[in-house]
C-alpha cells in the first residue's frame, strides 16, 4: 500500500540536507568530462507547489528552505543549492530530487527516476517533461527492481539516491538488501541514503535508522554520515532530525557538506546541530 505523499513535507529540513548532499555528489561527478548516470529509486512527484493543499497544510518548508532561501551563503555548495532552488521558489515551487538532478546534470549525462505510486508517477512525468532535460527517463516501477535492472551503467560512473518513505518498518531492511544487491555488480557506485532520526514517539521504528546505517557500514566501503538535528530527541517531536549515509563519497564532499550544514543550522533554530562522521575512512 502506497499512501505517502511527499508534497506534505516538501522543502522541510530533511529535504535541505538530502538535496544539498545529492547536489554535492552531482557537482563532483561534473568535474570530469566523462558522462555519468544518476538513479533516483524513490523519485516522488519531482516538483512541489507550496500553494497546493498538501504543501500548505503543515507548511513544513517553513522548517527548511524558507529559513535559508535569502541568506548569504559562504559555502559554495549551499550557494549552488540556493541558486538552483531560487529559480523554482520564484514560482512558489520547490524542486524534488529528480528536478535537482535534471537541472544540475549536463545534456550528455543520464537520469533514471523511478516512482511506484501511480498518481505521483503522473506528476513526475509531467514535471520532468516541463524541464526539457535530455537523457532523462521516468519509470513507473519498484525502485529496487529498477536498480537491479539498470545498474551498472555504461560507462561505469554515476550515483544513486535512495529515499524511501520509511512508513513500514520493513523498508529499512529493503534498503539494506537493495544496496547490497547493487554493490555486488557495481562496487564503485556512489550511493546516498536518506534516513530519519526518530524519537520514542515513533514506536518500533525508533532506532531503525541507526541499525540500518551500522549494517550498511559493514560493506566495509568508504562511507560517512551527515546529520542535522532540529530539536532534542524527546517525545515532543517524532522526527527530530535526519541524515544521509554516503557510500563511496566523492573526494572532499565531506568538507563541502559540513561547511554547508554549519551555515544552514545557523538559521534552523537554537536547538539545531549538524555533524558529519566518517564511518569507514577513505584511504
Ligand atoms: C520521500 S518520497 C521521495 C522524495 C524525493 N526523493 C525527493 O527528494 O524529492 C518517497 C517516494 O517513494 C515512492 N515509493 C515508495 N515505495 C517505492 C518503491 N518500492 N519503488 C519506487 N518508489 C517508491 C513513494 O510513492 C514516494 O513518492
Amino acid at each position: 500500500m502506497l499512501s505517502y505523499q511527499h508534497a506534505f513535507h516538501a522543502g522541510n529540513h530533511a529535504d535541505v540536507i538530502k538535496h544539498l548532499c545529492w547536489l554535492g555528489v552531482i557537482n563532483s561527478l561534473k568535474k570530469k568530462d566523462k558522462p555519468f548516470t544518476l538513479f533516483d529509486s524513490h523519485a516522488g512527484a519531482g516538483c512541489y507547489d507550496f500553494s497546493d493543499a498538501m504543501s500548505s497544510k503543515n507548511k513544513e518548508y517553513e522548517t527548511g528552505i524558507s529559513r535559508i532561501q535569502n541568506i548569504y551563503a559562504d559555502s559554495a555548495l549551499l550557494k549552488d543549492y540556493l541558486t538552483l532552488c531560487g529559480t523554482f521558489l520564484t514560482h512558489n515551487n520547490y524542486p524534488g530530487s529528480p528536478a535537482i538532478s535534471a537541472v544540475a546534470k549536463r545534456e550528455g549525462d543520464t537520469l533514471h527516476a523511478m516512482e511506484l505510486h501511480p498518481a505521483e508517477f503522473e506528476k513526475l512525468n509531467t514535471n520532468l517533461y516541463r524541464l526539457k532535460s535530455a537523457n532523462t527517463h521516468v519509470h513507473k516501477r519498484d525502485g529496487y527492481q529498477g536498480l537491479r535492472a539498470l545498474t551498472p551503467p555504461k560507462p561505469n560512473r554515476g550515483a544513486i539516491l535512495i529515499d524511501p518513505p520509511y512508513e513500514r518498518a520493513s523498508e529499512y531492511s529493503d534498503v539494506i538488501k537493495g544496496v547490497e544487491q547493487v554493490l555486488k555488480r557495481w562496487k564503485q557506485a556512489q550511493i546516498v541514503i536518506w534516513y530519519p532520526l526518530l524519537s520514542a514517539r515513533a514506536g518500533a521504528k525508533q532506532g531503525a535508522s541507526e541499525v540500518m546505517v551500522d549494517k550498511l557500514a559493514q560493506t566495509g566501503l568508504p562511507c560517512f554520515k551527515a546529520e542535522i538535528k532540529i530539536a532534542p530527541n524527546s517525545e515532543d517531536i517524532g522526527m527530530y532530525g535526519s541524515g544521509v549515509l554516503v557510500i563511496n563519497p566523492p573526494w572532499q564532499l565531506d568538507l563541502q557538506l559540513s561547511t554547508a550544514l554549519d551555515d544552514v543550522i545557523k538559521d534552523m533554530g537554537e536547538a539545531s546541530t549538524a555533524e558529519l562522521t566518517w564511518i569507514n575512512q577513505d584511504t
